[in-house]
């Protein structure tokens, strides 16, 4: 498909949205809408694909200006075909096969594109139009074919008679079409029609009044869903949410409860994966194989070694945990955080920017920042790495078997030795070395009987 080219139409507002946002941005598992059609063209094997970009313009550009593709501005939206005319300066010089996509149809897989190309081709045909029967055509342009069965053009819904509504056949919105030859029909057709557009679709009878019209049937209209509203965009997620869970069930990975299970299309998993009700993986987050992950856990651009073992709702973003490693529940892992092979992270313990060492444990209710802890190291409960001055961040390093008591605040930039120990209740202000005990708390005082001689007792 390398000498295939595709326009993809953005321009529309999206009015039923009811948002500030452009339609094609609004989120699906995480990637703008219109990143989804693009997707599709460019796994078909579509070398050149232009976005006919409109409503916020300058914000489509900025968010998909990575994918690799070109734009073309519609500055008014004077219907689907003035749409496709605004392509016509990016694709000047181009002569061939064309495939036109809605912005706003994300299910559309590429086997679809390419068997529409095949077919558009065998068929010798200007203009193919990819078809489907809907429970409820309401709202669809309708393919109107002639006493023999040939394609003849196709009516709008709001031009239609009523015995053409009656028509089940209706068209997705998908076209492979024969460039320069569209630009010169499209030239053709005017703007005479209820919604006083230029119709894209207009141009099949031109083709047909050629004898070269054709259509080919998409036999799931899901896959043409076009999203429309928010109910559209909850549908399409779910949809997608399927197909995405049902190919990772396929590839060896349990899902507990596949309909709550939320896996974002640039997720990487192992076989023997196992994921419980409700977790979320989303960005570029990866996860090894025997590892599982239970209820609630939410981890974004994170990646996972084998083996290891994630409690329930844990939160962890830009985090890496190496082979065995177990964390939670409950635990805050923010960009940076590393939790070493076979280490343990308990409840209630937020690390940033730290690295926890091999076999090493912080069980409870710990926040480590700008931290490097060693091999087999214990920070005990409550231990609380300062390392925010309200002005600059400082570093606090804690040597392999060190050991720190319960309640212990460390003040960086301050180091820990190998093999030290920290007594519960520290603030620990300066280094401790190597071998050494650490103690900086105040001394207990006992005031014997002091109770019986309180103020009040007799
Ligand atoms: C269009 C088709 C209809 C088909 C339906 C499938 C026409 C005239 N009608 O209907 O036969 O059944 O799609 O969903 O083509 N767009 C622009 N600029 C414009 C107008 C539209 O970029 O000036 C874009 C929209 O952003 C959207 C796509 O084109 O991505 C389709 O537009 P929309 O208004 O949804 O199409 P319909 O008129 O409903
Ligand atoms: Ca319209």
């Amino acid at each position: 498909m390398h000498d295939v080219a595709a326009i993809v139409l953005a321009a529309g507002k999206g009015t039923r949205m009811r948002s500030s946002t452009a339609k094609v941005l609004h989120p699906l598992l995480g990637r703008p809408l219109l990143a989804y059609p693009l997707d599709a063209c460019r796994r078909a094997g579509v070398d050149r694909v232009v976005a006919v970009v409109g409503h916020q313009a300058d914000e489509v550009r900025r968010s998909l200006g990575a994918e690799g593709i070109e734009f073309a501005l519609q500055a008014e939206q004077r219907g689907t075909g003035h749409a496709v005319l605004c392509a016509r300066e990016a694709l000047e010089g181009f002569a061939g096969t064309a495939l036109i996509l809605c912005g706003d149809v994300p299910l559309i897989r590429p086997e679809t594109l390419r068997r529409l190309v095949a077919t558009h081709r065998d068929a010798g045909a200007r203009i193919t139009v990819l078809t489907m029967e809907p429970d409820d055509p309401t709202g669809y342009g309708r393919l109107v074919r002639d006493a023999d069965g040939w394609v003849e053009r196709i009516v709008e819904e709001a031009d239609a008679t009523d015995e053409e509504k009656a028509i089940r056949e209706v068209n997705t919105g998908t076209y492979a079409v024969e460039l320069p030859w569209l630009w010169q029909a499209l030239a053709r057709v005017g703007s005479d029609n209820a919604q006083g557009e230029v119709y894209l679709t207009d141009a099949v009878a031109l083709a047909a009044g050629e004898g070269a019209a054709a259509a080919v049937a998409l036999p799931d209209p899901m896959e043409a869903l076009g999203v429309n509203s928010r109910v559209h965009l909850a549908e399409a997620s779910r949809e997608l949410r399927h197909r995405i869970n049902r190919a990772w069930m396929e590839a060896g990975v349990t899902l507990e409860d596949p309909a709550t299970a939320w896996i974002e299309p640039g997720v990487e998993l192992e076989p023997d994966v196992t994921l419980g009700p409700g977790v979320r993986l989303a960005g570029a987050t990866r996860v090894a194989a025997g590892t599982r992950i239970d209820t609630g856990c939410v981890l974004v651009d994170t990646e996972v070694g084998p083996d290891c073992h994630l409690k329930p709702y844990c939160v962890l973003t830009e985090a890496r945990l190496e082979a065995g490693a177990q964390v939670g529940p409950f635990a805050h892992l923010r960009p940076g955080a590393v939790v070493g092979p076979q280490a343990r992270v308990g409840n209630f313990v937020e690390m940033k920017k730290a690295v926890l060492g091999r076999g090493s444990k912080a069980n409870h209710l710990t926040y480590l920042g700008d931290a490097t802890v060693g091999q087999g190291a214990n920070i005990g409960a409550g231990t609380i790495t300062c390392n925010y001055d309200g002005v600059n961040k400082h570093p606090t390093v804690i040597g392999d078997g060190a050991f720190i008591g319960s309640n212990t605040s460390l003040v960086a930039p301050v180091r820990v030795g190998d093999g030290a120990v920290v007594g519960a209740g520290s603030t620990i202000t300066k280094d401790v070395p190597s071998g050494a005990l650490g103690v900086a708390r105040g001394k207990q005082r006992n005031v014997e009987g002091w109770s019986d001689r309180k103020p009040g007792k007799g």
